[in-house]
C-alpha cells in the first residue's frame, strides 16, 4: 500500500486522489472535495512507517493545499482537517498542522446551530441530495475528533461541547434502538425535533446503507476517546459494532447495503469495511475487548484479498484497495478503489503492527 502511495505522490497528480478506475488511474478533485484528508493522512502514514522524509513533505505540501477549504460551509470539513491536520500534529507533533486544524475546528464550530444542538450538512456539502441547514447524517460524526482536540489545544471547553453535542444529536437522529443506523435525518432547526430519517446514498430511506453503519462506529469510538466520561457513547458504540457483527456477511466484508435484495449477488463496499475494522481496533483498545480486536483481524485478513498483489498477477499498480462502492444510486465508483477506503486499511495495518502510538 505504501508503494501505492508513492507512486500516486511521483506522478504529481494535479488534484487530491478520490477514487480510481479500472486501470487504477485516479480521478482527482482539485479542492479535496470531503476526501482531500484522507491522501494527506496516507501520506502521514508511510512515513510514520518508512521514516523516509519526501512523505513527510509530501504530507504537508497537500495539508497547505487544504486551506481555502476553512471557508468551506460543510460539516464535512471534519474529514478535511482532523485527517489532513490534526493527524499530522498527533503523530508528529508539527505546529503548523497544529494551527492549520484549530483554524479548521473554528470555522466548523461557526456553523453549530445551538437550538438544535447539531452542525448541519451546511449549504455546500458533498452530498448525493438534500444538503442543507436543516439536514445531518452519520457520516459527520468524528467532527467530534477535531473539536475535542482543538478544545484540548486551545482549551476552549465550547469546541469540546460543540463536538459533543453534535455527536449526541446524531445518535438520537440515525442510531436506532437495535444498533443499525439510518444515514440522514431533517431536523426543525428552532428545536432539533427529528422531521424524518433518510438516506443519500443508501438502497432506501429504511435500509442500512453499509457506510452508515461504519460512520457511526468510527463516530462513536472516537467520541468513546474523546469524551469518556460520556457513558451514552459507550453503550451507543457497543450497540452499533455488535448489529455490524451480527449482520456482515459471513466473509466478513460488508454488502454496499445491507438490505439490497440483490444479496448475495449485490456489490460489495470495501471502504464501510475498512472503516469498521478501523473502529473495532480503536473500541477494543478504548474498552479492552479482545473480542473486536479479533473481529477486526478476521476483517482485514478478508480484506486483504481485494487488494492489488505486488507479483504481477494484476495488470494494476499494487497495493489498491479494490471494490469498493461509492455512490451506488448514481452508478458512481461502484466497484472501485476509494482513498478513504486505503486510508482506513492503512491505518488498521499499522495499528495491528503497533506502529501507531497515538489515537488517531
Ligand atoms: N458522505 C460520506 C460518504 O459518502 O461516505
Amino acid at each position: 500500500m505504501i508503494r501505492r502511495v508513492e507512486e500516486t505522490a511521483m506522478s504529481n497528480p494535479s488534484g487530491f486522489p478520490h477514487y480510481s478506475d479500472d486501470f487504477g488511474r485516479w480521478v482527482t478533485t482539485p479542492d479535496g472535495d470531503w476526501t482531500g484528508g484522507f491522501w494527506v493522512g496516507l501520506l502521514s502514514l508511510s512515513y510514520l512507517e518508512t521514516g523516509r522524509e519526501e512523505f513527510l513533505n509530501w504530507a504537508k505540501e497537500w495539508m497547505r493545499k487544504l486551506r481555502p477549504r476553512i471557508r468551506s460551509e460543510t460539516v464535512f470539513k471534519c474529514f478535511l482537517f482532523y485527517y489532513g491536520a490534526a493527524v499530522i500534529d498527533l503523530l508528529f507533533n508539527e505546529k503548523e498542522a497544529a494551527d492549520l486544524a484549530v483554524e479548521g475546528a473554528r470555522s466548523l464550530q461557526a456553523l453549530y446551530n445551538p437550538s438544535a444542538g447539531v452542525i448541519p450538512l451546511g449549504r455546500e456539502a458533498e452530498e448525493a441530495s438534500s444538503v442543507g441547514l436543516s439536514e445531518t447524517n452519520i457520516d459527520s460524526t468524528v467532527a467530534v475528533a477535531l473539536l475535542c482536540y482543538a478544545s484540548e489545544k486551545t482549551g476552549d471547553q465550547r469546541l469540546r461541547e460543540t463536538g459533543i453535542n453534535h455527536a449526541l444529536a446524531n445518535v438520537r437522529y440515525c442510531v436506532r434502538g437495535d444498533g443499525s443506523v439510518i444515514q440522514s435525518a431533517s431536523f426543525n432547526t428552532a428545536s432539533g425535533e427529528p422531521i424524518r430519517r433518510y438516506t443519500h446514498k443508501g438502497y432506501g430511506d429504511n435500509t442500512i446503507w453499509g457506510r452508515a453503519q461504519a460512520w457511526a462506529m468510527l463516530g462513536l469510538s472516537q467520541a468513546v476517546r474523546w469524551a469518556p466520561e460520556r457513558g451514552e457513547f459507550i453503550e451507543a458504540a457497543r450497540r452499533v459494532t455488535e448489529w455490524w457483527i451480527k449482520n456482515v456477511s459471513g466473509d466478513y466484508v460488508a454488502f454496499w447495503d445491507f438490505n439490497d435484495p440483490r444479496i448475495p449477488n449485490a456489490l460489495k463496499d470495501t471502504s464501510a469495511t475498512s472503516i469498521a475494522a478501523a473502529s473495532m481496533l480503536k473500541l477494543s483498545r478504548l474498552l479492552n475487548e479482545e473480542r473486536y480486536r479479533d473481529l477486526a483481524v478476521r476483517t482485514l485478513n478478508s480484506l486483504s484479498n481485494y487488494v492489488t498483489p505486488v507479483d504481477g498477477r494484476d495488470d494494476r499498480p499494487p497495493g489498491m484497495l479494490t471494490s469498493g462502492c461509492y455512490n451506488r444510486r448514481i452508478a458512481l465508483a461502484t466497484n472501485n478503489e476509494l482513498v478513504w477506503g486505503d486510508y482506513y486499511l492503512l491505518e488498521s495495518l499499522l495499528t495491528l503492527k503497533g506502529t501507531i502510538k497515538p489515537f488517531i
